[in-house]
This record gives structure tokens, C-alpha cells and sequence, in this order.
């Protein structure tokens, strides 16, 4: 599916809860959000009628995010049912890390490609200060779990902030020397809770690691992602950077998002897109359906506007976005 600047859109990121186990403070209040009913969100069973009708406008990889997808009850059946969508070719996972180890074994058998866990740090008072709970031990057993397990990748994220984890960048370097796998650095965005936090930028981070290090650049093919690839002398995986704030990478988006209520998102930064939910419930056809999607896809805005006041600025949260 091509939008009108020529972007060929193929991936479709799928927010199946905007609830968490975690608290994030750059992400959620303590409080967490007021929490939307059952009957608001889409039921898997729309879900699947969406994403089918998706794969034939080209969509042919998808990610199940949320809030905490590992949360909501039947998610290991859905994945295993989106996996068998024909066109489909990948199914991914974005995930805290936390229910994944007692999972990982159900979530490969359904055929779950590849996972990307969140940690921002290796340090048990922190990671309980960051995310206002326990759980950094069940995070680092369920990344090597995942390394001996066998998926495609599996990719660990972390938001480097000022305030909070800076001194650990270079630990977050070990870990992709260490362990075959993509350790990424995601750029803080002023989205809710994490405007009171101060970003450090990827070329920031990239110069703390060349003090000790040299960085080889990894080619990857175009329409792989935003982040770009990295290697140090010996490394077994990989360094990323996501540089949405200092190096848009807008020009290259290949990706359409759902949140949990449904509302069909063209740019994680606006609130332009389609109420699906409305239409899924007022008994739309197929043929309809698909049509109302190609045509707003084609209309897909042609950059975040973070760095500017917009108008179109989406007030969700990233957990109600599904990042
Ligand atoms: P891969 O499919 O493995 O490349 O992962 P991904 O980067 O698409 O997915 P993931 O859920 O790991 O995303 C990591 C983070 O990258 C998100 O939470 C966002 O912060 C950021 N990101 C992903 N896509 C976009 C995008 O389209 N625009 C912006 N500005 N940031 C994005
Ligand atoms: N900016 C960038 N990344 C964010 N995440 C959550 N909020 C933000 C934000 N404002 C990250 C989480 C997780 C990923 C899915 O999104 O840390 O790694
Ligand atoms: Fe949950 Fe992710 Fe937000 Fe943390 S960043 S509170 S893990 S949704």
C-alpha cells in the first residue's frame, strides 16, 4: 500500500491494552490512566477482521504492543491465529519483559517471530524507581531465555533520560557484546509524562560510546525500521539508534498503528485516522472497509511535527498509543 509521498506501507503495529503492569515514570502516572472498559476496546475477534482485511492492501507484518500485551487474557491464541493469516509474514511482540519468561515457551509454539523487550536499567533500585515495582530479575531471564529459545530477534529497548539511567550506557553496550541480539537507544519524545524529563540525544550517547569504542556501521536494507545498526570490535549483536527527535526519519515510515479503542493512527505523533471501532460496529462490509482504510493511508501525514506546537498533536498517552 502506497501513501501519496510514495511510502510503501506495510507494517501495522497492533495495541491490544493501553493497562501495564508497570509504571513507568517517563510513561504513566502513579496512578496508571483511567482504564477504559472491556466493551471500549476492539475484541480480538475485530481485531482479526481488521488486520485480515489489512493484508490486502499489502500489510504483511504486524506487532502486538500495548500498555502490556502479555496482560490481556487470550493473547497467546490471537498471536497464534494473526501468525496464520495468510500474508502475514511476521509477528512481533513489544513487551516489558515481565510475564514473558512464564510465556516464552507458549508464544513460540504460536509462532511468534521475533520480541522486543523494554529495560532501561541493570540496577534493582532503579529499575524499582523507574518503574514503581519489582521485576528486573524476571526482565533479564526472559532476554536470555529468549537468546537460547530461537526467535528471529530478539531486541531490547532502552530510553536513556537524564535524570534516571545516564550512567548506564555503557552497560547497555555489554549487553549487545555479550548476547547476539539488537540493543537499542530510543530517544525520549515529549508525550505525556515524559515532557517533565530530559532526553539525552543518540549523538550524545553514540560519543560516550566512542570514548571507549569504535562503531561500525551495520547496512540494512531500506524499509527495515528506523533504527540504525552498529557494531564494536567483537560484538555478538548489534547497537541501535531511534532517533525520532534529532534525525526524523519520517521520509522512511512504513508503519500504521491501532490503538486499543480501535482508532486507526497513520502517525504516532497525530490524531489523524479512522474511528474503526464505529465502523466495525455498525456492521461495515468488508469491501468497505478495506477501501476506508486504503484511502486514509494514502492520506497519511508526511512527519511528526514533536519539535513544533501542532494542532494535530494526539493527546494519548504511549501506552495508550502503543509506541
Ligand atoms: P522493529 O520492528 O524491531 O524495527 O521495531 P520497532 O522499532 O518498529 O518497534 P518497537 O515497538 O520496538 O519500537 C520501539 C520504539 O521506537 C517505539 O516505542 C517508539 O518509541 C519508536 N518508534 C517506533 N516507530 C516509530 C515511528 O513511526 N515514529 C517515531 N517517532 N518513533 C517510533
Ligand atoms: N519516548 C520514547 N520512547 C518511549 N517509550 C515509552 N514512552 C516513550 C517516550 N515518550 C518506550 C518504552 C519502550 C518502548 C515500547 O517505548 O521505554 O521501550
Ligand atoms: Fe508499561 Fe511500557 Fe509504559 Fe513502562 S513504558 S509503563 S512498560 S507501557
Amino acid at each position: 500500500m502506497l501513501d501519496k509521498m510514495g511510502r510503501q506501507i506495510e507494517y501495522l503495529r497492533v495495541s491490544v491494552t493501553d493497562r501495564c503492569n508497570l509504571r513507568c515514570v517517563y510513561c504513566m502516572p502513579e496512578g496508571g490512566i483511567e482504564q477504559v472498559t472491556h466493551d471500549e476496546i476492539l475484541s480480538f475477534d475485530e481485531l482479526y477482521r481488521v488486520i485480515k482485511e489489512t493484508t490486502y492492501l499489502g500489510i504483511k507484518k504486524v506487532r502486538i504492543t500495548g500498555g502490556e500485551p502479555l496482560v490481556r487474557k487470550g493473547i497467546i491464541s490471537f498471536i497464534k491465529k494473526v501468525k496464520e493469516i495468510k500474508g502475514i509474514e511476521e509477528v512481533c511482540l513489544t513487551t516489558n519483559g515481565i510475564l514473558l519468561a512464564d510465556y516464552m515457551d507458549q508464544l513460540y509454539e504460536a509462532g511468534l517471530d521475533r520480541i522486543n523487550i523494554s529495560l532501561d536499567t541493570f540496577n534493582c533500585d532503579r529499575y524499582k524507581s523507574i518503574t514503581r515495582r519489582d521485576g528486573l530479575d524476571k526482565v533479564l531471564k526472559a532476554i536470555e531465555l529468549g537468546v537460547e529459545k530461537g526467535f528471529k530477534r530478539i531486541k531490547v529497548n532502552t530510553v536513556i533520560i537524564k535524570e534516571l539511567n545516564y550512567e548506564e550506557i555503557e552497560d547497555f553496550v555489554n549487553l549487545a557484546e555479550e548476547y547476539d541480539i539488537d540493543v537499542r537507544f530510543i530517544e525520549l519524545m515529549p508525550i505525556g509524562e515524559a515532557k517533565g524529563y530530559t532526553p539525552t540525544s543518540n549523538d550524545e550517547i553514540k560519543g560516550i560510546i566512542k570514548m571507549h569504542r569504535k562503531l561500525y556501521p551495520v547496512y540494512s536494507k531500506k524499509g527495515s525500521g528506523p533504527a540504525k545498526y552498529y557494531k564494536t570490535n567483537g560484538s555478538k549483536g548489534r547497537i541501535g539508534f531511534i532517533s525520532a527527535m534529532s534525525h526524523e526519519f519520517c521520509q522512511e515510515c512504513n508503519r500504521i498503528r491501532i490503538t486499543p479503542e480501535g482508532f486507526l493512527k497513520l502517525c504516532l505523533h497525530s490524531n489523524k485516522g479512522i474511528d474503526l471501532k464505529e465502523l466495525l460496529r455498525n456492521n461495515i462490509d468488508d469491501y468497505e472497509l478495506r477501501h476506508i482504510i486504503k484511502d486514509a493511508v494514502e492520506n497519511k501525514p508526511d512527519r511528526h511535527h514533536f519539535n513544533e506546537n501542532s494542532e494535530d498533536e494526539d493527546n494519548r498517552l504511549m501506552s495508550q498509543i502503543g509506541g
